[in-house]
């Protein structure tokens, strides 16, 4: 009999494939409704927009759940369409109906950011936590706006995007000179402990960094390894961002 080795790690994440972006938010607004999450950590970017697109459809998200966003840029004024709180509320808050003061961000717009940092990761305490993070991936690893050697412990915190976020990021910009350099995020050590966590990424672009997260690559500059031992983290993709190691990973039937 051939003695298949135990792997920790593959016990606990969970890689699925689908064919395209849409089986992929298809799958991913499934198990986020499935939850039946209070307290709902919310990405922004463009690997959640179907997502959001598919929970508003299925309108499957319980009517009280609070919104809490992952991070937020400092330095756009506060009716700037591009804040992420904005997005958020364009995009599941408005559709859904839920109420304004159901969707959490970082006060940006404080003097002491410091200060609104560590409130900000006292709210999600007092909210009694993060039921479901829903994230994407950076190119280069960052999850949040945690880039690369950001610390495994850290908690909310004022951070600084590298070059490489701005340059992706300077597409929902006039220019790269007006992406904000400067951002309030959830820590590696406020993401990693929300209940259950759910990580969307499609496209070539994000391959390194998804083979670096399923094969466990451990490194400073991966700041998705705070993942690595989370008791419910599901990794879903397409086969451009999860293709390339024989990981194991169940393919999603094509509806
Ligand atoms: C956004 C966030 C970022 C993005 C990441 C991927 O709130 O925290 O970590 O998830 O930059 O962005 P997209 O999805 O636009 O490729």
């Amino acid at each position: 009999m051939r003695c298949v080795p135990r792997c920790a790690w593959a016990d606990r994440m969970r890689v699925l494939v689908g064919v395209d972006e849409n089986a992929v938010a298809r799958a991913a607004a499934a198990l986020i409704a499935e939850r039946r999450p209070r307290v709902l950590g919310v990405a922004t970017g463009s690997s959640p927009v179907l997502t959001y697109r598919q929970l508003v459809r299925a309108r499957s998200l319980p009517g009280d759940v609070q919104l809490c966003l992952l991070d937020e840029y400092v330095g756009l004024a506060p009716t700037d369409s591009r804040r992420y709180r904005a997005v958020i509320v364009e995009q599941l808050a408005d559709p859904l109906g839920f109420p304004d003061n159901h969707v959490h961000a970082p006060d940006v717009d404080a003097d002491d950011l410091d200060l609104a940092a560590e409130r900000y990761e006292q709210l999600l305490c007092d909210l009694g936590g993060v039921d479901v993070q829903i994230l994407g991936i950076g190119r280069n690893g960052h999850i949040g706006f945690n880039e690369p050697g950001t610390s495994i412990e850290s908690r909310t915190h004022v951070g600084f995007l590298h070059d490489a976020t701005r340059v992706d990021n300077a597409r929902f910009f006039a220019s790269l000179d007006h992406v904000p350099h400067k951002v309030v995020t959830q820590g590696l050590a406020t993401i990693a402990g929300a209940r259950s966590i759910i990580l969307i990424a499609t496209g070539a672009a994000k391959n390194e960094a998804m083979t670096a997260l399923v094969t466990r690559r451990q490194s400073p500059l991966v700041p998705a390894r705070s993942l690595f031992d989370h008791p419910d983290l599901t990794v879903i993709g397409d086969h451009a961002a999860l293709g390339g190691t024989n990981y194991p990973r169940t393919l999603l039937e094509s509806v």
